[in-house]
């Protein structure tokens, strides 16, 4: 049989991890596609450092383009990450008629549409399982298995490095910096680790899954997005005692006229599945109206398990050469309708708030009266410490009640005059 030739765009973390298990399960591989899958060609502007490989037999380019102009292949799979040159290089493969896989959640979540339609026009196929939940099959688990119901929430931990830090952070008490450090030695953070913090690289993946799982559009810019860098260890002290862990959490459902999507540090109950999902562990949950609650766990980044994701879709076009796959989004296309996202003022869930205020007489009652004024209740209030002079943290878990009532609420509150910091606002998700 003729072999499937695979050319590689970046060998960074997840280009080595491909490279490798391209290597290491050659026969593994050629068994499972019925030919064999062949690493001719690999670019990436440092070729100098020694990843551990034997990429004797395999052509070499400091520059992709170069690749692309010279290289014979058959599938381009692009691990360089980001929006540039990523983007070009990748329609450029398009143009030549060979199939892409990536695991690029930037690229799919902002240039998707543009990407799959010149691919659709051109008959080849695009592929990105690992753009979501690293080594997790969650999509193909969207388009397939999942396809016969109606999606009626996804709701996960989508972004490795924060869930690592965070599980750090509670564990071991070890600092916000010093853990998104070893996050990084460990190869889970993206390039640019702000996009992990910020909670962006968690946006992408949650547009991605929820554009399939409800027939939209990719909507990146409709994801509110909040990151994790004002989550204190005395919120997550707090968060115990009441019952619950702090996770990053990815929420995504559908409502009449429009999609819920929003991406935020959330306390999740103690008994919740999502409440165990530990460092670099990633987990999903969909719920479909025939199947009801499903849950998707695995390793969510990192050289190997993304790599094991990627490897699948290479093995999905050895198997296929890109035709008669199920739709890249999971609907045919002109059944896919731009859908507009929920403004977060409509959204309606449960809060933690956290205050620092001066411990005098009468500040609470304030702060009640104002919650009272915006009809919200409260479930618990706890102030722990007394302090003469410095601020004190005051925590406070409301029952379900409207965004935009609580955010009213808030920034009257924020402006008493002896509450010392800007509240901090989570949401409660019981998963
Ligand atoms: N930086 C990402 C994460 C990598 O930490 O989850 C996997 O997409």
């Amino acid at each position: 049989m003729n072999p499937l030739r695979v050319a590689i765009l970046g060998l960074g973390t997840i280009g080595t991890g491909v490279a490798r298990l391209l290597l290491e399960h050659k026969e593994l591989l050629a068994a499972r596609a019925g030919r064999p899958v062949k690493l001719v060609a690999a670019a990436d502007r440092d070729l100098s450092r020694d990843r551990g490989l034997d990429l004797s037999g395999v052509q070499l380019f400091d520059d992709a383009e170069k690749l692309l102009r010279e290289a014979e292949a058959d599938v381009v799979v692009e691990l360089i990450g980001g929006y540039e040159p990523a983007r070009s290089l990748v329609l450029a493969a398009i143009a030549q008629g060979r199939h892409v896989v990536t695991a690029n959640k930037a690229l799919i979540a902002k240039h998707g549409e543009e990407i799959l339609a010149v691919a659709a026009k051109k008959g080849v196929a695009v592929l990105f399982e690992a753009a979501v939940g690293g080594g997790i099959p969650i999509l193909k688990a969207l388009r397939e298995g999942l396809a016969a119901n109606r999606i009626t929430s996804v709701i996960g931990i989508l972004n490795g490095t924060c869930n690592f830090i965070l599980t750090r952070m509670e564990e071991t008490g070890e600092d916000f910096a010093s853990a998104l450090r070893e996050a990084q030695a460990r190869g889970y953070a993206e390039a640019d680790p702000s996009l992990d913090v910020d909670g962006v690289d968690a946006a992408h993946k949650l547009a991605i899954l929820a554009a399939m799982a409800f027939g939209a559009r990719l909507n990146f810019a409709g994801v509110h997005t909040e990151g994790i860098a004002r989550v204190t260890p005395i919120d997550m002290e707090h968060a115990r005692e009441l019952g619950y862990r702090i996770k990053l959490l990815a929420v995504a459902r559908p409502h009449k006229q429009a999609i819920e999507m929003r991406v935020h540090p959330a306390l999740v109950p103690l008994s919740s599945p999502l409440a165990e999902v530990r460092d670099s562990y990633n987990a999903v949950m969909v719920v479909g109206d025939f199947v009801e609650k499903t849950m998707f766990y695995g390793r969510g980044a990192g050289e190997r398990p993304t790599a094991s994701a990627v490897v699948a879709d290479i093995l999905d076009i050895a198997r296929t050469n890109g035709a008669g796959l199920a739709p890249p989004m999971g609907f045919v296309e002109s059944e896919r309708r731009a859908i507009p996202d929920l403004p977060m003022a409509d959204v309606e869930t449960e809060y933690y708030i956290r205050l620092m205020v001066r411990d005098k007489p009468g500040v609470i009652a304030a702060v009640t009266g104002i919650l009272g004024d915006h009809r919200i209740s409260l479930e618990a209030l706890v102030q722990k410490e007394r302090h003469a002079t410095r601020a004190v943290p005051v925590v406070m878990l409301t029952h379900t009640t409207r965004e935009g009532n609580l955010q009213a609420a808030v920034a009257r509150i924020a402006h008493l005059p002896d509450v010392v910091e800007e509240p901090l606002i989570l949401r409660v998700e019981r998963v």
